[in-house]
């Protein structure tokens, strides 16, 4: 997915504290749909912003910013729980997470929380926790063919340089973050 350079500013500057959180980079070393999951929220992330970008009933930087965190957990995390328990546990534990580090509003618990809907039983409540839940479903059915069909060694991506250039300042970023064409 593109973003053009005006998006792509305002995308970061929404989420850069997020992308900088050094528990947050831990992510990039867990596999999640055959990539990492720190790949995997950022993808959900930008699809979330095209999407909603032009939508003004939606409040943008909620959105945004917890679709970036619906799976803020590390393998440890959750403590190697795995299969169906793991669906139940890791939104709350993403809760947990993303509320240590960030002061989160009520959309944006509504929307770590109820990620998962309909593999878990409780459906978002907001229409920015609907929308989340669906994007979160479109990037990982396109990551899983992404990396089994069509990936290539090139299309490796993430945010390290700009990190490194921008970490901890409001700066506005300058570098063309590459985004693998999910
Ligand atoms: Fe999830
Ligand atoms: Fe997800």
């Amino acid at each position: 997915m593109n973003l053009s350079d005006d998006e792509l500013e305002d995308y970061y500057m929404m989420v850069n504290d997020i992308l900088a959180n050094k528990h947050f980079q831990e992510l990039k070393y867990c596999p999640h749909h055959g990539i990492n999951r720190y790949d995997h929220l950022i993808h959900v992330s930008m699809l979330t912003y095209k999407k909603c970008m032009n939508d003004e009933d939606i409040n943008l930087r909620d959105t945004v910013r917890a679709s970036l965190l619906h799976d803020f957990f590390t393998d440890e995390d959750v403590n190697g729980v795995r299969g169906d328990k793991l669906y139940k546990v890791h939104p709350v534990v993403a809760l947990e997470n993303a509320e240590k580090y960030f002061t989160l509003t009520d959309i944006q618990k509504d929307i770590i929380l109820n990620h998962m809907y309909p593999v878990t039983s409780t459906m978002p409540k907001t229409k920015e926790g609907k929308i989340v839940s669906l994007c979160d479903k479109e990037c990982s059915i396109k990551e899983f063919a992404y990396n089994r069909v069509i990936r290539k060694k090139d299309d490796a991506y993430h945010l390290d340089d700009l990190l490194e250039e921008y970490k901890g300042t409001d700066t506005k970023p300058k570098t063309r973050i590459k985004v693998a064409n999910i």
